[in-house]
């Protein structure tokens, strides 16, 4: 598997490059905003932009679409059906995290309205990427409709917003809840082997297993609804 990491935006979100090494078929997962690199390295490198695979709606992982999707118009938009509305809301986003549109210019947002959506994530999907096989498992909490995906016999799942390396995603903003994000995570990722690579929407990787024993808000140290990141 070809993993290529963007960190991009005011948010520094990890926008990534994902790709069968055999058949050049890549998704873009999160394109937070418009890169001519990422554009130059999809290209440079031969690949043929499938999907543009967004794990939820939040600005920083959705700002990008509609700039690649121009630059690649074959690809593919998918997102949760959960997230459509706040995905259709895009412009907006910025005015319900208290950022005033004076803000707007220094934080690079200049947002117009997202591309159509091709289709929706379906839970418990296999999502095929050349020889690639993603088990799509939906993750609400963070936001409503939001997914990981997880390839298996590669043992790396791409968990957006619901999990970072000793932390997990915030849950108070619009579709989030507490309660909820902890059995997602519980449930559709620490379900996975301890070996497995997590690669999160901010932040360094981690793995599975030291999530499992060492973050403090699911070995229970920490009880708090704050976590971090947008
Ligand atoms: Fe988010």
């Amino acid at each position: 598997m070809i993993i290529k990491q963007f960190v991009l935006t005011a948010f520094q979100q990890n926008t990534r490059v994902v790709a069968c090494e055999r058949t050049r078929r890549a998704m873009c997962i999160d394109p937070g905003e418009q890169s001519d690199g990422l554009e130059m390295y999809i290209r440079d490198n031969g690949l043929e932009l499938q999907a543009i695979a967004l794990t939820h709606g939040h600005l920083d992982h959705i700002g990008g679409t509609r700039d690649l999707h121009k630059a690649f118009p074959d690809a593919e938009i998918l997102i949760h059906k959960g997230d459509e509305e706040m995905y259709s809301a895009l412009a907006s986003q910025p005015l319900m995290l208290g950022i005033g549109p004076d803000q707007f210019a220094a934080l690079g947002f200049d947002y117009k309205a997202p591309p159509p959506i091709t289709r929706y994530w379906q839970h418990d999907e296999m999502y095929e990427l050349g020889d690639l096989r993603f088990s799509v498992r939906h993750c609400p909490g963070h936001t409503r409709g939001h997914v990981v995906l997880a390839e298996l016999p590669e043992k790396k799942v791409f968990v957006g917003d619901c999990l970072f390396l000793g932390s997990i995603g915030r849950t108070d903003l619009p579709g989030g809840k507490y309660e909820q994000l902890i059995e997602s995570i519980n449930s559709q990722i620490l379900s996975l082997d301890d070996d497995f690579v997590v690669y999160s929407g901010h932040g360094p990787e981690t793995t599975v297993g030291r999530e499992r024993t060492t973050n403090p808000f699911l070995t229970g140290v920490h009880n708090t609804n704050k976590g971090r990141f947008v």
